[in-house]
């Protein structure tokens, strides 16, 4: 694997500071164990592409809710803190891949990602995540549709191998078995395709942030064009916590990107991210 700096997906990169990631791959495809070499990864980046076509029927509006909005350039979600001395050992996800498409005014390439992870908001120095991102070609305007991880300040990895359409389940969860350690598992519920990534050795990780959040990427070290997105909604939103109830949407500061997009909660488990 080379390590490159490619499209990195936080606001919070500090590039100075790259580890050597130690990780291991496993995964099945519907139900059956798929060998290691089958499972693939490349270094995050735009590039041509196939078409995808949009067409997610957004889920109907639900009422809102009253946790306390904010705004970020590029993170659009729900974001909740849980102390240090309550540390988050696990975070989970479900969402649907959001159809994307071109926002007028806006640079090439374009991009949104949706993706649930542990720290990088109060926590800046590191951010484990894993998602999907729609990308918009500078060339073709075709969109493509992948799955990722990424454990910042390390640069983000496209699970190559993993299928991905609009409209399907994803489901994501990252177990921390310490500041530095972890287990991804990536599935595609619909596809029946998972992929799980055991990394020995992150950057060090407070455990104190829970995000569930779409991202207007960054392109180098600027902004990409922030692709329009269907309405997507995280459900079964909760960190586990070491003691106590699990972390989940109340409470939640809601991060909105100014006129570009919101975000809002439902009930303590499902919180939905609007494009405008
Ligand atoms: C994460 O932890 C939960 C609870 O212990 C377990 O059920 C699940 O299989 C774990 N997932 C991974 C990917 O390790
Ligand atoms: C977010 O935008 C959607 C779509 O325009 C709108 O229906 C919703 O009321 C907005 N929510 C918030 C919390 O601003």
């Amino acid at each position: 694997m080379r390590w490159i700096q490619a499209l990195l997906l936080s606001s919070v990169l500090l590039l100075e500071s790259v580890t050597a990631l130690k990780y291991e791959v496993s995964g099945t495809r519907k139900g059956v164990p798929i060998p290691k070499e089958q499972i693939k990864f490349a270094p995050y980046q735009f590039g041509r592409s196939k078409n995808n076509s949009p067409g997610l029927v957004p889920p109907a509006t639900r009422k809102k809710r009253a946790n306390p909005i904010s705004s970020s350039a590029n993170w659009c979600g729900a974001v909740n803190h849980t102390p240090t001395t309550n540390k988050i050992k696990s975070i989970h996800s479900f969402w649907q891949v959001p159809g994307c498409t071109k926002r007028t005014g806006h640079t090439y390439p374009q991009a949104a990602a949706v993706w649930t992870g542990i720290d990088g908001n109060s926590w800046p120095s590191a951010l484990l995540q894993s998602g999907t991102v729609c990308k918009i070609d500078t060339a073709t305007s075709a969109t493509r549709h992948e799955a990722w991880w990424q454990w910042v300040p390390d640069t983000a990895f496209t699970i190559t191998t993993m299928p991905l359409a609009v409209g399907d389940w994803i489901e994501v969860t990252i177990n921390t078995t310490s500041d530095t350690a972890a287990t991804i598992k990536f599935d595609n519920v619909d596809q029946d395709e998972q992929v799980i990534i055991t990394v020995t050795s992150g950057p060090t990780l407070a455990r104190k942030d829970a995000d569930w959040v779409v991202e207007r990427p960054y392109y180098g070290s600027s902004l990409a064009g922030f692709a329009k997105f269907d309405t997507t909604w995280f459900e079964d939103a909760y960190a586990v916590r070491t003691t106590g109830a699990n972390l989940g949407i109340l409470g939640a500061t809601q991060y909105q990107i100014p006129s570009l997009c919101n975000s809002t909660e439902y009930d303590n488990l499902n919180a939905v991210s609007w494009s405008l």
